[in-house]
């Protein structure tokens, strides 16, 4: 193959240059040509392609988004638009695809592939819900960005003893509430894997108020089943203790990637390239024991997700007040 064309697809993630820049650069290694499509199958769609050199993904390393911008292409969840997206890259004389992002963006790919186009996925999310790898590119950079604000959220919760909920990103996935509450000492998780009632959660507050607790912090995935304001209401009723609310949003989303983020998102994109060079079939990139893996791509999509109960009883356990 000597012609391939990547693009970032859905929510923007940080480590997604440090993969657009692996990828360029390998590519052009090994003497192909690599080419920029623009906001994701919404610039395939248009047309908007462009030739990438390996100066052209200069400086990016360390910058979080996507020089390449990114879009949520409804259009792209239509056959006949897929149609168009493989005629564009036949006209280009483009032979094969890297696609950063998440589960749509993949599944976006696939159909594309069954149009002859090999596509290679390289995870970049934050939400971390691709079941089939343990990681994904930006999941540990927003962790990271959760439990600065954890820390600070800690002092001025603890200043006023209060109840703060912090309501995190994720999507349908828990992993970031998860990862962030356990790293963070939250008391309580609240995850869409684990149903727990509003009468346990103040029972949990309560106990940790009781046994000398002078605050409490509860970490809540967005697709966990509460309203915040509305669980702050509860909470005060029950507890006596005053408790608020924060939504950090995109703050979550931006930001310099990790080391973890760089390295990940370097490996895989050169994985994508390499295995394109060897005109491989469509893959999915991910991470398996701390190795890069590639499975097929319509294989690695029907995976599901398995929530790491262990480390939410640990959570559960190290959050407790005795
Ligand atoms: O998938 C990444 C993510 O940030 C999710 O955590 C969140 O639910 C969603 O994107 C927000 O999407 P948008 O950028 O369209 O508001």
């Amino acid at each position: 193959m000597k012609k391939i064309a990547i693009l970032t697809s859905g929510g923007d993630a940080p480590g997604m240059n440090a993969a657009i820049r692996a990828a360029v650069r390998c590519g052009i290694d090994l003497g192909m040509e690599v080419y920029g499509i623009d906001r994701g199958y919404e610039g395939l769609l248009d047309g908007d392609i462009k030739p990438m050199g390996w100066h052209s993904v200069g400086d990016i390393l360390q910058r979080g988004g996507t020089m390449l911008r990114t879009a949520r292409s409804s259009r792209f969840m239509e056959g006949r638009w897929v149609e168009h997206g493989a005629k564009i890259l036949n006209t280009f004389g483009i032979e094969g695809l890297i696609v950063i992002g998440g589960d749509g963006s993949f599944r976006g790919g696939l159909e594309l592939s069954k149009l002859g186009i090999p596509v290679m996925g390289v995870p970049g999310t934050i939400d971390n819900d691709l079941a089939y790898t343990e990681y994904t590119i930006g999941f540990d950079t927003a962790v990271n960005t959760v439990l600065g604000l954890i820390s600070n959220i800690r002092d001025t919760s603890s200043s006023h003893e209060r109840t703060t909920i912090i309501e995190v990103m994720g999507r349908h996935c828990g992993d970031l509430a998860l990862h962030a509450g356990l790293a963070g000492g939250a008391d309580v998780i609240l995850v869409p894997e684990v149903s727990i009632d509003t009468n346990e959660i103040c029972r949990r507050v309560l106990e940790g108020q009781q046994s000398g607790k002078v605050h409490s912090l509860i970490v809540m995935a967005e697709g966990a089943d509460f309203e915040p304001e509305e669980l702050a209401k509860t909470l005060e009723e029950m507890t006596g203790r005053e408790a608020r609310t924060v939504v950090p949003g995109y703050i979550q989303r931006g930001g310099s990637p990790t080391l973890a983020d760089r390295r990940l998102a370097s490996l895989t994109a050169a994985k994508a390239v390499n295995l394109l060079y060897n005109d491989s079939e469509s893959k999915a990139i991910g991470v398996e024991a701390g190795k890069i893996v590639a499975l097929d791509l319509d294989k690695a999509l029907d995976i599901t997700s398995e929530f790491d109960t262990n480390l939410y009883e640990l959570a559960n356990v190290l959050g407790k007040g005795k």
